[in-house]
């Protein structure tokens, strides 16, 4: 049986970590992997639902615990119903964002204890983690550009900029506490110039 392996992108808002996703989901299928690709929070029914009501704009009252639980009731339906299974059948997974989208968005960004929400996450995914993940940074500015042109903004994305620059830092650090996990990619180049480095650390894990 093939070796699962199990890969999150990350990043803030309009970093280009969905494109890119897509380009190792494509490259590592015909490298003769089966390939599931998931998104967070979403995925699977339950855990769409569950992203319709955080992305929802009419939720303006939502407070900071209520959004860190349903971030996580998502993310444990998703890892029960699907990650899980998949990867012990030898399966590759591609998750756009997971539980370090939490730390740096509810921890770093809207200020919840860091403790908090590891145990929070850890509840969540029981054990599992990406054995690789890549954090694609951009500037602020140029993350808002790209994303400009996609039209009425979600909840989040209503937050703003000063909230994207701490989720940003929040990411790096994640990134500078756990380099053998978490790469750090300079996305402010070409989509091609991207998936160059991004490669060459999927050779690096034999991918
Ligand atoms: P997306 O735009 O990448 O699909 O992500 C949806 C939004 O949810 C995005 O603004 C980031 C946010 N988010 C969190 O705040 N915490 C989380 O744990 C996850 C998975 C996403």
């Amino acid at each position: 049986m093939a070796q699962s392996l199990f890969i999150t992108v990350e990043g803030i808002d309009g970093c280009g970590k969905s494109t890119q996703a897509g380009l190792i989901a494509d490259a590592l299928e015909t490298a003769g992997r089966d390939v599931l690709r998931l998104r967070e929070p979403g995925g699977i029914e339950i855990s769409e639902q569950i992203r319709a009501i955080l992305l929802d704009p009419e939720n303006g009252e939502m407070g900071d615990v209520c959004e860190l639980l349903l971030y996580e009731a998502a993310r444990a339906q998703l890892v029960h119903q699907v990650i899980e299974p998949a990867l012990a059948a030898g399966r590759t997974v591609v998750c756009d964002r997971f539980y370090d989208s939490t730390t740096a968005y509810q921890a770093f960004a809207d200020g919840l204890d860091r403790d908090m929400v590891a145990q929070a996450n850890e509840l969540a995914v029981n054990g599992c983690r990406p054995d690789l993940t890549f954090v694609f940074d951009v500037p602020v500015e140029e993350a808002y550009r790209r994303r400009s042109g996609r039209g009425a903004e979600d909840r989040l994305e209503l937050k703003g900029g000063a909230f994207q620059e701490k989720v940003a830092a929040g990411f790096r650090a994640i990134a500078a506490e756990e380099p053998a996990r978490v790469k750090l990619i300079d996305a402010a180049r070409s989509v091609e110039e991207v998936f160059a480095d991004v490669s060459a650390e999927l050779r690096a894990v034999g991918a």
